[in-house]
């Protein structure tokens, strides 16, 4: 039997990118003993309510979660201030699910779908699986890797179906203008394009960076949104997904049947009730960026890219480092880094840092400047 012969014709076959977060990897000898500054996730770890919700949670296990997450969706109108209603959210394995279902339900053979490059590459998967096809626009290094409202209008086309944008972006971080993010959107609804716009990290800009509030406004906008990042659970895999009533009940019909866990339903809806873990976040993340700016813009030829969220873009060229070097003298360390070399439009002078506590923060950059200063760079 050729099993290749059985495959559905209508997918296209594809891996799924390398991303940071590679701690179950063999090379390493314990995930415990890795500092791991490659992934994007809140370091305030809120163990204690977390492990409450979870024992509160664990006699639900022995019956099926409830498929549309309800409790969760009306816990997120409360969050929004009653700006959305239930109908408008959709609740998922993690925002990586929303992806994947949006290009099932929209996406058809050829279908043209405009991404703006380098960014999370799995937009490229769901659109691929799906057979659409892929028009990457580039992001510039020169423009801190911002996109222009007025270029991406005049890179619409009659055949263009759907744009992803993610904002603020990965892997730079740089928010986006909501005025601008406006613009495209009602000029997309003209041209019968819809817009997916991934806030994956908009949690540590404030909400009011969000167009999730807006959403009445929009036919044509989907928005997805996760616990992972902000709430530091992505071993969880909760997300949902903001849009109108008619794109949202399309996508049910594309999701599987109890998507997520009751322990996971009900986790969210303690995370969206901490307001103090909230802004002990923003305090910490704006603190420790400064922080951050201040130790890295020491060492010479290290390009620091501007960033609004949890991460720092770092070109790496001017130091004769290449990003694949610093990542293997770095793991040497026990700190890991996300090389950003096989970001669609980076080469491989970029890597990535994670913003932790003061504690996580000296030590990596301990370990950094040790290195540039045992290679004589600093
Ligand atoms: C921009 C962006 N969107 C979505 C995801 C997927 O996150 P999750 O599926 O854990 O919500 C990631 C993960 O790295 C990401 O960087």
């Amino acid at each position: 039997m050729n099993i290749n012969n059985f495959i559905n014709k209508d997918k296209k076959l594809l891996n799924h990118g390398h991303h940071g977060g590679e701690i179950y990897n063999s090379s390493l000898k314990s995930s415990h003993q890795v500092l791991d500054f490659s992934t994007n996730i809140n370091p305030l770890f809120t163990h204690d309510l977390i492990k409450q919700s979870y024992m509160d949670s664990i006699y639900e296990i022995s019956k099926y979660p409830d498929t549309y997450s309800t409790d969760l969706r009306r816990e997120l109108v409360n969050y929004f201030q009653n700006k959305i209603t239930i109908k408008n959210l959709i609740v998922s394995a993690g925002s990586m699910d929303l992806i994947s279902i949006f290009c099932d339900t929209f996406v058809n053979l050829n279908d043209e779908v405009i991404i703006y490059q380098p960014t999370f590459s799995e937009y490229t998967w769901a659109v691929q699986k799906n057979k659409g096809k892929i028009i990457n626009v580039y992001r510039k290094p020169e423009d801190n890797f911002q996109i222009n409202s007025d270029s991406v209008i005049e890179e619409m086309t009659s055949k263009s179906k759907i744009i992803f944008i993610c904002n603020p972006n990965n892997p730079n971080g740089l928010l986006e203008n909501p005025r601008d993010l406006i613009k495209i959107i009602k000029i997309a609804s003209e041209k019968d394009i819809l817009i997916f716009l991934d806030e994956a990290f908009i949690d540590f800009c404030g909400e009011s960076n969000s167009l999730v509030s807006n959403i009445s406004s929009y036919n044509n906008l989907f928005i997805s949104r996760t616990f992972t990042k902000f709430f530091g659970i992505p071993g969880l895999r909760i997300g949902f997904g903001v849009s109108s009533p008619e794109i949202i009940d399309l996508m049910n019909r594309f999701q599987n049947l109890w998507p997520v866990n009751s322990i996971a339903q009900n986790i969210a809806i303690k995370m969206l009730r901490s307001s103090a873990l909230i802004k002990e976040t923003l305090k910490l993340i704006s603190e420790e960026y400064r922080f951050l700016l201040n130790e890295l813009n020491q060492i010479p030829g290290l390009k620091i890219y501007p960033s609004q969220t949890n991460y720092i873009l770092l070109n790496l060229e001017s130091t004769g480092f290449s990003a694949p070097e610093l990542k293997i003298k770095l793991l040497k360390e026990g700190i890991l880094i996300r090389d950003c070399s096989n970001f669609e439009g980076l080469d491989n002078y970029f890597i990535r840092i994670n913003i932790k506590t003061r504690d996580l923060n000296k030590k990596f950059i301990a370990s950094l400047k040790e290195i540039m200063r045992s290679e004589n760079k600093i």
